[in-house]
């Protein structure tokens, strides 16, 4: 079906591109899997749309032996490298590789952040451009807290916060997820940044919410006037969240085996979504705005206490199983996973947003690494019709209505809604009104690293974490993970790979009358 689009840009980065100032982005961590998987193809990604300065460069800092010349035949070597959607040409490989440099270097070593300091300055005298860095801390997070103080130490963390039009050398730092292990450790790392960065100029990044489709959830609630009336307690039954992954902890033990699925999935990307469909709506699109309202949602969580949470909160792990037609190990037999690990691959949970709107309403939350889809799926079950004509028996029970968004893949949103079948009876059968993102705008969603990593280059915090927003979300999970450490022998309930988890997570919602949407 042809689409009238009224195409209206609210994008602050499309209003302010081209960059005018080029930067050095510093990525610690460079040799890992979020640089080669994620960060370093957006950056190609941008490259090829012309999105980055002349003269931006991107500095590689890692531990690991390489040089320029090393470090950009493993960057060449990423799957994901491509051109609006194709694959790399030789000419345009040539013109992102020469932005690429490596520095090898310990991140507790202020010598080595002073070597670091010296080739971002030589660099920008050859250049003759004034040296604004961007410092991306891609290490797992044990690291975060020594490279800040290498950072602060070396004199390398300075300059401004960096509006576009301000004069003089600005740097930045983004800070990869998950921000602290705790409440605590999330206020200390808070405390150490701020002793070398100000609040504008600290970047936290959750790549959920550089997603179009997470992103289109403000679109689709406040740009159009029917759903505002009916998003409350009072249509709204309950709401489903479900973060799905095919894949496991492959190749990210060191990091996995100490995060688990509440501190790597729940406290960050889960958080962000719940915000996204519970805050009310901001006074104005501004940074603060948005942010005052997540901030809301985290606050009026009802708290999961740490003596409720072994009981009320669903841990699992995958053991060995069979996906696409292939056996795959279970977690306990990873490399870099010792066999009594009880570090939870899978979640699910109920939680309250106890406020006006959303009295009473659950929300239901499950993810999981080794389940037979990727999937991130939203939806909202509003409340079925009244028990009289077609819901009364014996043709009811109807199926209540769902608005289903699908956050990926196959991005789009979809609503199911009951429709007579042709015929001499009266028949009823459930249907889906469909928009895909692929099929309206002909193309697939760009990669979120992309439009982040820009929002970064230009200051624009909006889809960044701000500091009060990172704690309440702690505050909520926090607990949690106090209270399942608390239980004796921690009680983890385990699924093969290739299922939809334990069947502790069906009981979860079924006690209450409902069924997972996405099956
Ligand atoms: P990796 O385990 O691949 O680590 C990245 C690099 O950090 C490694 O190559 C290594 O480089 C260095 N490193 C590893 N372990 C340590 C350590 N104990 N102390 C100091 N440095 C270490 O992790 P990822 O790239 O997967 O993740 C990095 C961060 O990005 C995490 O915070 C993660 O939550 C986040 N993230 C990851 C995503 C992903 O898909 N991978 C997606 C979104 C966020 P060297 O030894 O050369 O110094
Ligand atoms: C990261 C987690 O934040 O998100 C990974 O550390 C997970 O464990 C990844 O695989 C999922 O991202 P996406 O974009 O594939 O849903």
């Amino acid at each position: 079906m042809p689409l009238t689009l009224d195409d209206v840009s609210f994008s602050q980065a499309e209003q302010r591109l081209p960059l005018s100032k080029p930067f050095t982005l510093v990525v610690f961590g460079a040799s890992g899997d979020l640089a080669r998987r994620k960060l370093l193809p957006a950056l190609c990604a941008l490259d090829c749309d012309g999105q980055l300065p002349a003269g931006a460069r991107i500095l590689g800092f890692a531990r690991s032996d390489m040089t320029d010349d090393s470090f950009r035949d493993e960057v060449r070597k990423s799957a994901s490298l491509s051109c609006h959607g194709h694959k790399l040409g030789e000419q345009q490989w040539q013109d992102f590789s020469a932005r690429l440099l490596y520095f090898r270097g310990q991140y507790d070593s202020v010598s080595d952040f002073r070597g670091l300091q010296q080739r971002i300055e030589d660099l920008a005298r050859q250049s003759g451009q004034p040296a604004n860095c961007l410092f991306y801390l891609a290490t797992p997070p044990g690291a975060f807290a020594p490279i800040v103080r290498s950072l602060k130490a070396s004199g390398l963390a300075r300059g401004s916060g960096g509006k576009v039009e301000q004069a003089g050398p600005w740097s930045r730092i983004i800070v990869e997820k998950p921000f602290g292990r705790d409440l605590q450790s999330a206020l200390d790392l808070n405390a150490e940044i701020r002793q070398c960065f100000a609040e504008r100029q600290i970047f936290r990044i959750d790549h959920y919410l550089g997603k179009e489709t997470v992103q289109n959830l403000m679109v689709l609630r406040f740009a159009n006037s029917v759903f505002e009336p009916i998003w409350n307690h009072k249509y709204i039954d309950h709401v489903q969240v479900t973060v799905a992954e095919t894949l496991g902890a492959e190749g990210r033990a060191g990091y996995y085996d100490k995060s688990g699925a509440v501190r790597d999935i729940v406290q960050n990307h889960m958080m962000h979504l719940l915000c996204m469909v519970a805050m009310e709506p901001p006074g104005s699109l501004d940074a603060d705005a948005v942010r005052n309202e997540k901030v809301k949602v985290l606050r009026s969580l009802r708290r999961i206490e740490p003596h409720c949470a072994a009981s009320s909160v669903v841990r699992g792990q995958y053991t060995a199983g069979l996906m696409d037609g292939r056996d795959v190990p279970g977690y306990r037999q990873l490399k870099g996973v010792g066999p009594d690990s009880m570090t939870e691959t899978f979640v699910a949970f109920k939680a309250f947003v106890d406020n006006w709107r959303w009295s009473g309403v659950p929300f239901y939350f499950r993810t999981g690494k080794r389940l037979p889809e990727r999937r991130t799926t939203i939806s909202i079950h509003f409340r079925p019709v009244p028990q009289v004509l077609f819901n009364a028996p014996p043709t009811g029970p109807v199926a209540a209505n769902v608005l289903a968004i699908r956050v990926q893949p196959n991005e789009g949103i979809s609503m199911e809604f009951q429709v007579k079948v042709p015929g001499m009876a009266m028949r009823i059968q459930r249907l889906k009104m469909d928009f895909s993102h692929a099929e309206a705008f002909g193309a697939e969603p760009p990669e979120a690293y992309q439009r982040l990593l820009l929002d970064a280059a230009l200051g624009d915090q909006t889809l960044f974490t701000r500091d009060d927003e990172v704690e309440e979300a702690w505050k909520f999970v926090s607990p949690i993970l106090e209270g399942c450490a608390m239980q004796p022998g921690e009680k983890l309930a385990f699924y093969e790979a290739g299922t939809w988890g334990p069947k502790e997570a069906f009981d979860l919602i079924a006690d209450d009358g409902n069924r997972w949407h996405v099956t």
